[in-house]
């Protein structure tokens, strides 16, 4: 019979030989965890505007999606005027500010046109608009959005 003190050890022993595999993982987890990217406040905005983006480029010549089409352009515009607010790093002079917010603003006209045309039945002018909403997200990401 084994005495109290040696059963605890063994039983101590054994616990921790069961865990060991599993602590290389544990680590390697928390190392991934480390090095993950926070988004920044920008690309969090950004990623809504790409939900609405999405749905238009789906919805956006349906008649029967109207609702859903106005409220799309609308969510871009507020976003649009929000992310001015978070400028890039990548506008480092004046004139790269100012094209940047230029260019925000631009978007949200757009998008705001874009409404328009969706409630008033204009199909074709809220395709339209959605064309020019993708060509500035085009051109705005070719100046200021860093490669991944
Ligand atoms: C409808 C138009 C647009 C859509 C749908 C759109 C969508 C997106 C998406 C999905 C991302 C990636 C976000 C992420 O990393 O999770 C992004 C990033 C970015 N976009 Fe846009 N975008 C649009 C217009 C623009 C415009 C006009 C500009 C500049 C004037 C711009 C500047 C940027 C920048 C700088 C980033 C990188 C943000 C960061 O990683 O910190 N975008 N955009």
């Amino acid at each position: 019979m084994r005495s109290p003190f040696a059963r605890a050890t063994l039983l101590a022993t054994l616990c921790t030989l069961s865990f060991a595999p599993a602590l290389p993982t544990f680590a390697a987890d928390a190392t991934a965890v480390s090095q993950e990217k926070e988004d920044s406040p920008l690309a969090k905005l950004m990623s809504q505007m790409g939900k609405h983006f999405k749905a238009l480029k789906k919805n956006v010549d349906k008649a029967d999606k109207k609702d859903a089409n106005v409220a799309d352009f609308n969510g871009i515009a507020e976003l649009a005027d929000k992310c001015k607010a978070q400028v890039p790093d990548t506008a480092k002079t004046d004139a790269d500010k100012k094209a940047y917010a230029d260019s925000l603003d631009k978007l949200a006209t757009t998008a705001k046109e874009g409404a328009k045309a969706s409630a008033d039945g204009k199909l074709d002018e809220a395709k339209k608009a959605f064309g020019d909403l993708k060509k500035l997200m085009g051109e705005g990401h070719k100046k200021f959005k860093k490669e991944d």
